[in-house]
């Protein structure tokens, strides 16, 4: 099959730089990791009698979910279709384990496809390469419930990949031809090992994957996880922060790195490793001052709500987005020429001109800026949060006494006291 190298629209990607990731299926019930299945080893019978059973999410409210998400300043979402659990929260036609079948009794996917879109965000779908529910899907010694089970080679005795395979493909099929246009296609994902065991892109057919995907809906931008060393058009560091602009065969690519507030993508109720909003928005803004996206991920509960600890981190970013939003979108790494002073981070939007100086630790009273392009360049500066004018300039008395070098440094008075935001941000319009 000839490689497909065709690439997904991701102009609107670039500008918009911060996404919600949502987790949610039958492990929010659990409410300790969505790799729950695995982690405890429960056999599908098991969790269908524990989860499936009981999967009642009375409370679920998708247009709370997406105002939450659009106050948030978040301007796409990912939402995981089905997670390696197999569990699917559409009415899907090739499978019962499905939302509609529960308590729930309702497909939990297409009202929230209708409310985010009808916030104006961007839609993206995760969907589990793995799925260790289905009947056909080889258990492997690598992960999955049955792992390390004595029976697994038995448990796999009239297993047929292949046929798994058809039904992942028709999943993707059904995505993709019942719920509009769709932004992104977010699989996870491969695990091929040197010796052949483990999974890859032969187990999911990736490659057709690839084709029915571009031949469905050609401008849905694809994450890197099939196995396929084309195709893709975001790189997804997981659960890291970058050092530079991610490259790859040192070009540059599009990148977005998934994170979450705490130590697990799904509900976890007793998790406590829990970022505060200013350490989250720090992430949010090395991300975009490296030229990547961040998709921030809330697991709602098995009742349907995000909860309080998600919701005072999403409304503490919405309060700061709304005032420096322009510092993040339409916004990507400032040219090699304008170096950050120390404790901050510059955005650039090439359209405005403009550079944003965002300052991770207050200064006493400067900031300085080394260089001729800052010194011939910044016409004007202000604080971005209330559009207070900050006076910059050559100070040499002030520079003799730090030892600079005349004319090379731009010296940003500041106020005393930092702004009453969790990150101050200085706006340079340049020339
Ligand atoms: C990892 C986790 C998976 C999660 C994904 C999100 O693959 O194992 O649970 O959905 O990251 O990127």
């Amino acid at each position: 099959m000839a490689e497909n190298h065709q690439k997904g629209d991701s102009s609107w990607f670039v500008h918009d730089r911060f996404g919600m990731f949502i987790h949610w299926g039958l492990y929010a019930l659990g409410a300790r990791h969505e790799w729950l299945m695995n982690n405890e080893r429960i056999t599908v019978e098991e969790y269908e009698k524990r989860y499936f059973k009981h999967f009642d999410p009375d409370l679920y409210d998708p247009q709370m979910w997406a105002d939450t998400a659009a106050r948030a300043g978040m301007k796409y979402f990912v939402i995981t279709t089905k997670h390696h659990e197999g569990f699917c929260l559409w009415d899907s036609k090739l499978t019962d384990y499905k939302a509609p079948n529960t308590p729930a009794k309702r497909d939990l996917l297409r009202p929230m496809v209708d409310a985010f879109r009808g916030q104006g965000l961007r839609v993206g779908l995760y969907h589990s390469l793995i799925d260790w529910h289905h009947p056909h899907y080889i258990l492997d010694p690598h992960i999955g419930p049955y792992r390390q089970h004595a029976d697994r080679e038995k448990l796999n005795v009239g297993r047929d990949q292949m046929k798994y395979a058809d039904y992942l493909h028709g999943q993707v099929r059904e995505l993709l031809t019942e719920f509009g246009k769709i932004d992104i296609m977010w699989f996870d994902f491969s695990y091929p090992k040197p010796d052949g065991s483990g999974k890859g892109h032969a187990d999911w057919r990736s490659e057709e994957l690839l084709d029915m995907i571009r031949k469905l809906q050609p401008q849905v931008l694809l994450d890197d996880r099939l196995d396929l060393p084309y195709g893709w058009d975001i790189k997804t560091p997981e659960q890291v922060q970058p050092r530079q602009w991610v490259t790859v065969d040192g070009q540059r690519v599009v990148w977005e790195a998934c994170q979450t507030f705490s130590g697990s993508w799904g509900y976890h109720r007793d998790e406590s490793s829990w970022r505060d909003t200013d350490q989250l928005l720090r992430t949010l803004i090395d991300c975009v001052s490296k030229g990547g996206n961040l998709l921030l991920n809330v697991g709602p509960t098995g009742r349907g709500e995000f909860d309080a600890r998600a919701l005072a981190r999403l409304n503490g970013m919405g309060d700061w987005m709304r005032r420096h939003g322009r510092s993040i979108y339409g916004c990507t790494e400032a040219p090699a020429e304008f170096k950050a002073p120390e404790n901050c981070r510059l955005t650039w939007n090439p359209e405005k001109k403009r550079l944003y100086v965002h300052i991770f630790a207050w200064p006493y009273k400067h900031l300085y800026l080394d260089g001729n392009a800052f010194v011939d360049r910044v016409e004007y500066a202000q604080l971005l949060n209330d559009a207070s004018e900050i006076k910059c300039g050559i100070d040499d008395w002030h520079g003799k006494q730090l030892g600079l070098e005349s004319g090379k440094t731009l010296v940003v008075n500041l106020p005393q006291t930092k702004p009453p935001v969790d990150i101050p941000v200085v706006e340079l319009f340049l020339k």
